[in-house]
């Protein structure tokens, strides 16, 4: 298959990054990166670079635009002699719907939206997908395959996207929030705060590989919260100030903010 990506920032490093090291992908693939960088010379012996807009002999089976939602529309027709029809286009802009998508490839192609997270640069990506009904089962298992090679990969409903972006797209930024707060609780003469704060970061990854093995995470908070403890005094604020209804009015707000950028 050949592969093409328009763009070559954060988000299509992780994913070329992430092709290249699940060499299952790589054996039968071809990638072409199509970039805007005037200065760099980018060199790969896995993949051929081309400047954005340059002629190009290959048809391509796959093309992921990996830009800005800004420059999706230049991206795209500077691009044009790149869309033919019977191709998957795959587009990881936040808020940018498969019918615009298709609007402006002006192609019988098929188009599938995905919304990664920050954490793709590590391979630990959440992305949701969806795609429209020219997307066949087959070209779905491998553009599944290919964000399964940058972490965890769900299918949802284009309907979906704005709640998945809220909750998984900005996660890593609420959850850096509260260890921020955790971050500007309490000093001590023993430990200074760069050490307090990778104790902090410790805290978070010991109590995350917990909860991975654990069936029931209110049973076991609650097992954890004794009876007149420290615990359960810091809890019981956290009840009396509806720290649960805080966040849910959040991620609800960045839904709502979603959908109004998407229009
Ligand atoms: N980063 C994230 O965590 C994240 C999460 C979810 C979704 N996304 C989505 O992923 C997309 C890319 O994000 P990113 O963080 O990877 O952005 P980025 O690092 O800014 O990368 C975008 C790249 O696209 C290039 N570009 C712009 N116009 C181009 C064109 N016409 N042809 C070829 N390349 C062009 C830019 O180059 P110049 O700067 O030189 O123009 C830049 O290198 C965005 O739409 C964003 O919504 C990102």
């Amino acid at each position: 298959m050949k592969i093409a990506l328009i763009g070559y920032g954060n988000i299509a490093n992780a994913l070329v990054n992430g092709m290249i090291s699940s060499e299952k992908i790589l054996l039968t693939d071809d990638l072409y990166i199509f970039h805007n960088n005037k200065e760099k010379i980018y060199q790969h012996d896995k993949c051929t670079f081309m400047r954005s807009g340059e002629k190009c002999a290959h048809s391509f089976d796959i093309i992921f635009l990996c830009v800005k939602p800004n420059d999706i529309e230049s991206a795209i027709n500077g691009n044009l002699e790149l869309f033919i029809d019977n191709q998957i286009v795959v587009s990881v802009a936040a808020g940018i719907k498969i019918k615009t998508i298709k609007n402006l490839i002006k192609r019988d192609s098929g188009v599938v939206r995905a919304m990664p997270n920050l954490c793709a640069v590590f391979n630990e990506s959440i992305t949701g997908f969806c795609s429209d009904n020219n997307v066949g089962d087959n070209k779905k298992k491998h553009i599944e395959g290919i964000f399964r090679s940058i972490g965890y990969v769900r299918e949802i409903k284009e309907e979906e996207m704005d709640s998945f972006t809220a909750l998984f797209g900005s996660g890593p930024a609420y959850i850096m929030y509260f260890i921020e707060s955790l971050m500007k609780c309490e000093s001590f003469d023993s430990i200074d705060e760069e050490d307090k704060s990778l104790l902090i970061l410790n805290l978070l990854s010991s109590t995350s590989k917990m909860l991975l093995v654990t069936e029931n995470i209110n049973d076991l908070r609650k097992k954890v919260t004794s009876k007149g403890g420290t615990t359960e005094a810091a809890i019981k604020l956290f009840e009396d100030k509806d720290f649960m209804k805080i966040v849910r009015d959040a991620i609800q707000k960045a839904t709502k903010r979603s959908l109004e950028m998407s229009k």
